[in-house]
């Protein structure tokens, strides 16, 4: 059976684990399911959430997907617990495209429904407002297909859509995407470009779409070698493109030369409202979907929407900070970051002057990274807890930090600056803090578990299977 949206839901719910929480009380469908995402934020928890009952609309909604490396884990199959082993088995999947192949059964699950003409009404689907200061409604994790006429290649992406009505949204696609270049050359020969944007499938599709490389680059091979097995397309009904035959949900439609509207504000990734701006709108010819088909939506203005691309990243840091430091322990961008705005590394010390060297390689090699912290192999890089006691124990900040101005950084950062400072713009100030303890000379000895003693001893066995001595009696 193909990997889908519903086989993973399943496996969350098998694994009785923390990582899915069931909402069944009925909820409103704007600003309510974020809200319960902050709550339980606040809790320090991250499941994915799974409501099941959305006023007005028959069908569940999953969200937060992406907004834990456990979850990660889970969708490549690893042990939660083996944060480490997280990063390297992805490494390995995405070193192995597997080629999509054509579905063969009768009718492809998403094409179960099908509605063209005075049947479709994109408001039938329960898409969101998802916070107050939202322009309107978003589709906030469709992958959009469309193609190169130059290569013939299939590109696909994640974009934003708002609702625009019954047959139209919106499409927010920044220049730099391969999607932009490719309605570019459409319009610049005055032809429409068509899409299609499949909602609601197996995580690994939408890390597949975030992962980088050339225009010509297959998103969907990746996505099969990250799955272990070949994505099955089907073709769509209404446009000459085609679509996983196992999502729930696809749009299929048109942008048209010069159809532009307004999108936003709309609550962005770092937790602040990006500004309006102009963007094509897609003139909707086809909704298909799966019989009793489940809603998935994500948070955009929370950690799991950069989450979706972490894995890419911290694999490319991987591979290039090895290069220099063949000692590298591990390599982390923490939801705390923002939008990868913090980089942890920490690695075994051979000689003064690596940790700094460390981070240069970091800085030299993504340009979203401001802070980068460098840790020995004894702190945990995926507890900030750990990496801040090792900023407040093993830094003097004038020996220890080295800062770097006027450097390219992410425009969304509020605090970015032009060529004068004065004014907003693409520059960022970037630091290296590097903790790791000299080589030259002695240091202070950590008090640490004996370690025979700490794997000796099993928690539960002193709380209770249920946890009971918790403070607040969860597990
Ligand atoms: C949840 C999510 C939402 C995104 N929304 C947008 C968006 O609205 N506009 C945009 O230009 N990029 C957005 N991105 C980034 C692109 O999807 C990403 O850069 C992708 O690799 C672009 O693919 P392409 O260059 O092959 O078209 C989003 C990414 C994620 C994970």
């Amino acid at each position: 059976m193909a990997k889908d949206l519903r086989s993973f839901i399943d496996g969350l719910r098998a694994s009785r684990s923390a990582d899915l929480v069931e909402i069944e009380r009925e909820i409103p469908r704007d600003l309510f399911m974020t809200l319960i995402q902050e709550k339980l934020a606040k809790e320090g928890r991250y499941p994915a959430v799974l409501f099941r009952n959305v006023a007005g609309h028959g069908w569940p909604v999953v969200t937060g997907l992406f907004s834990s490396y456990s979850l990660l884990a889970r969708m490549l199959e690893v042990d939660p617990t083996d944060k480490k082993r997280v990063l390297s088995e992805y490494m390995r999947r995405e070193a192995g495209p597997i080629a999509p192949i054509a579905f063969t059964g009768t009718t492809a699950p998403v094409h179960e429904i099908v509605m063209t003409g005075d049947d479709i009404d994109l408001d039938r689907l329960p898409v969101q407002k998802h916070c107050a200061g939202d322009s309107g409604r978003y589709i906030t994790i469709g992958c959009m297909i469309c193609r190169d006429p130059v290569s013939g290649v299939a590109n696909v992406g994640t974009y934003r859509h708002e609702l625009k009505g019954r047959t139209r949204m919106g499409c927010m696609m920044n220049p730099v995407q391969h999607a932009a270049t490719i309605r570019n050359r459409h319009h610049g020969a005055g032809k429409a470009m068509e899409v299609a944007v499949f909602i609601g499938h197996h995580p690994a599709y939408h890390v597949g779409a975030a992962s980088r490389g050339p225009l010509e680059h297959d998103e969907l091979a990746v996505t099969g070698g990250l799955l272990g097995e070949a994505v099955e397309l089907v073709a769509c009904k209404t446009v000459d493109l085609k679509v996983p035959a196992h999502a729930e949900v696809v749009i299929e439609g048109r942008i048209a030369p010069d159809s532009f509207e307004n999108d936003g504000p709309f609550a962005e990734y770092a937790g602040y409202y990006g500004a309006p701006m102009k963007v094509p709108v897609i003139e909707v010819t086809a909704i298909t979907h799966r019989r009793q088909p489940i809603w998935h939506d994500l948070f955009p203005s929370f950690r799991e929407h950069t989450q979706v691309g972490v894995l890419g990243r911290e694999a490319q840091l991987f591979r290039r900070v090895r290069e220099i430091v063949p000692t590298l322990d591990a390599i982390h961008l923490p939801p705390s970051g923002a939008n990868f705005w913090h980089c942890y590394v920490s690695l075994r010390k051979r000689v003064q002057g690596e940790g700094k060297l460390a981070g240069l390689a970091v800085l030299g090699s993504n340009y979203d990274v401001k802070h980068v912290i460098v840790v020995d192999d004894d702190i945990d890089i995926y507890d900030d807890q750990e990496v801040l006691w090792a900023v407040a124990t093993r830094v003097q900040a004038d020996a220890d930090c080295s800062i770097v101005t006027n450097s390219f950084g992410a425009h969304l950062d509020p605090t970015a600056y032009g060529e004068t400072r004065s004014e907003r713009g693409p520059m960022t100030t970037k630091v290296i803090v590097d903790t790791t303890r000299p080589l030259n000379r002695e240091f202070a000895q950590r008090v640490r578990p004996a370690a025979q003693l700490w794997d000796a001893v099993n928690l539960r066995d002193y709380l209770g299977p249920g946890g009971a001595g918790a403070a607040d009696g969860r597990p």
